[in-house]
């Protein structure tokens, strides 16, 4: 049994560009038609112009923290493609500050793209994978669903929230044939990584830092994450429901970190 979506449907948020735009990417390429939920019209255009050389591909302007202009997407991708089989909650944004300094706007802003967007998402998806028979939803966590960076308070607990969201709706829909899962990348080379980088007085030496921070020496790539995705999504994955899959190249195996692996005890014995 090969990989493929033919005859699916598959909602992709924040699929415009990085991870998401990989991910619609990965899901043409396998045969679906494919709907980009995003904010950023030029860029959710150009990619689902660029897709649609292959599958059927389109755009759908839409911000994730809005419950009603997710309802109106959802519908539009309803009325245009016939209903939903697969849901990429990925739609996110980053954010810093420790709670005295994260604004109660920041906070809100954060809790409204990263968490209650994956919340709204569903809520309009999953009617109509009950219709169908079945689906999948995959979200797109982070390492941050399990361990916390500083100044990222907003962040790492939507991020953890997620999870809980994930779990939540594997057992509410099981008995539907609707599986839900997460996937937890690593750092990944995206526009999101780069600006956070841009932040930094030596953004090279962020990125520098970035690559160690994993066993496998580098950071991760979209595609990587997107084919990750693409086998939760997958009926390879039949009997997998309410599971947190890394994709952080081993960045959350070593105790103590890199650091402690190439210079703590017993790294001097190493053959
Ligand atoms: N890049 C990483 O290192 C990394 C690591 C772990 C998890 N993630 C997660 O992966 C997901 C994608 O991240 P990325 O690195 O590809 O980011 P990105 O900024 O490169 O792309 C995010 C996409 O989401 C869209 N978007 C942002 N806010 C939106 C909103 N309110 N409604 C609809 N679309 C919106 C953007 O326009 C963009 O197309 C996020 O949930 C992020 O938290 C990223």
């Amino acid at each position: 049994m090969s990989i493929n979506f033919r005859d699916k449907v598959v909602v992709v948020t924040g699929g415009a560009m990085g991870i998401g735009e990989a991910t619609a990417r990965k899901f043409a390429e396998l045969g679906a038609a494919v709907a980009i939920l995003d904010v950023n019209a030029d860029a959710g255009q150009k990619t689902a112009h660029t897709l649609g050389k292959e599958a059927r591909a389109e755009f759908y302007a839409c911000n994730v923290g809005s419950p009603v202009e997710v309802e109106q997407a959802v519908a539009s991708v309803i009325r245009d493609f016939g209903g939903i089989d697969v849901l990429v909650s990925n739609a996110g944004i980053q954010r810093y500050g420790d709670v005295i300094g994260t604004t109660e706007e920041l906070w809100d802003e954060v809790m409204a793209v990263n968490l209650k967007g994956c919340f709204h998402s569903a809520k309009h998806v999953v009617p109509s994978m009950k219709k169908r028979g079945g689906g999948a939803i995959v979200v797109v966590g982070s390492v941050q669903c399990f361990t916390a960076v500083g100044n990222s308070a907003a962040y790492v607990t939507a991020k953890h929230a997620l999870l809980g969201l994930v779990r939540a709706m594997s057992l509410d829909y099981a008995q539907q044939n609707i599986r839900v899962n997460c996937v937890c990348p690593g750092a990944i080379d995206t526009p999101m990584l780069r600006w956070a980088a841009s932040l930094d007085a030596n953004p090279e030496k962020v990125l520098a830092t970035c690559d160690r921070m994993h066993a496998l020496g580098r950071m991760g790539k979209p595609e990587e994450v997107a084919s990750a995705i693409a086998f939760l999504a997958s009926d390879w994955a039949s009997f997998i429901t309410g599971a947190a899959l890394m994709v952080d190249g081993g960045m959350l195996v070593p105790t103590g970190g890199m650091g402690f692996q190439e210079g703590g005890t017993g790294a001097a014995t190493k053959t």
